[in-house]
């Protein structure tokens, strides 16, 4: 019964930012539970996307690098048709690409990074969730993973406000886009991580005044590692969660009690 729940034998996973952190952490353990990875990212520092699918095929699992900038709608299609020709359908999507490039006020921030920042966070899940879900469609059903983050849930002044909005926004499509597909047997959510030590929340851990705030701010006293994202993805692409969708879930040891 728990194996059945939490198995993802024979399905197949498309991850956006899956070359490091957290979306990295969800493909590795999506293979372990049996999935067939595509594992996308624009591939920036190329050698890490195909060390992702070296220690997937390591473990003895299936899987394939197609580079993509999620915010792009050429490079959209040509991931998704890539994905479609390698295993014939995709039955998860996770998207987890995210950029937060500056720090800004609202006040002070340039038109461009205000652009930017949607252009990945929130265009970038739209033309993915839009492309796979008529896949789906065809297919019978999926699951949509959104990797939001408690910044849509709260406002902050720190000087990431474009982030916060985007990732606000992305939880409103979670649940528009739940309310939509859920007749079509496609469940959408969305895991809202707090503060995970990854190379795009290096700012946070490594400078002494950001840090020692997030330190006070979270009840578990510590940053997540990526690996504690793993659970609740596992859970919102497996059976366990069948009766689920529109959800918007924290994994923030505490930080937005
Ligand atoms: N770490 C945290 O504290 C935290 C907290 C809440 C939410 N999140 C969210 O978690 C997600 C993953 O973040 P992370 O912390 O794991 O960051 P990370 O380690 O920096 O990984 C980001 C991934 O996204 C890819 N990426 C960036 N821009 C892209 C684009 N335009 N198109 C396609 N791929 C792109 C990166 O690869 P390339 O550079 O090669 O494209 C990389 O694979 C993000 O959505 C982030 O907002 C993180």
């Amino acid at each position: 019964m728990f194996e059945k729940l939490f198995s993802l034998q024979g399905k197949v996973a498309l991850i956006t930012g899956g070359s490091r952190g957290i979306g990295q952490s969800i493909a590795l353990a999506f293979a372990e539970a049996g999935a067939k990875l595509v594992v996308s990212s624009r591939n920036k520092r190329p050698p890490e996307l195909e060390k992702v699918v070296e220690q997937i095929r390591g473990m003895g699992g299936e899987a394939i690098a197609i580079p993509a900038h999620v915010g792009k709608k050429e490079d959209v299609r040509n991931l998704v048709q890539g994905a479609l020709k390698q295993f014939g359908r995709i039955d998860i999507l996770v998207n987890n690409a995210g950029a937060n490039p500056v720090l800004s006020t609202m006040v002070d921030l340039e038109e461009e990074a205000f652009e930017k920042v949607l252009e990945v966070n929130l265009k970038g899940a739209f033309l993915m969730s839009k492309t796979v879900a008529n896949e789906m469609i065809k297919q019978g059903g999926g699951r949509i993973i959104n990797i939001s983050s408690i910044s849509g849930l709260r406002a902050r002044a720190d000087k990431t406000g474009a982030y916060c909005i985007s990732k606000a926004a992305l939880n409103m499509m979670t649940q528009v886009m739940a309310k939509e597909l859920a007749q079509h047997n496609i469940l959408v959510n969305a895991i809202a991580p707090g503060s995970i030590k990854t190379e795009f929340s290096r700012v946070n851990w490594t400078d002494p005044e950001r840090k020692e705030q997030r330190i006070r701010e979270i009840e578990i006293r510590r940053f997540g590692e990526p690996e504690e994202v793993v659970g609740l993805a596992l859970f919102l692409a497996s059976e366990a969660s069948s009766f689920v969708t529109g959800e918007i879930i924290r994994v923030d040891g505490g930080q937005t009690i």
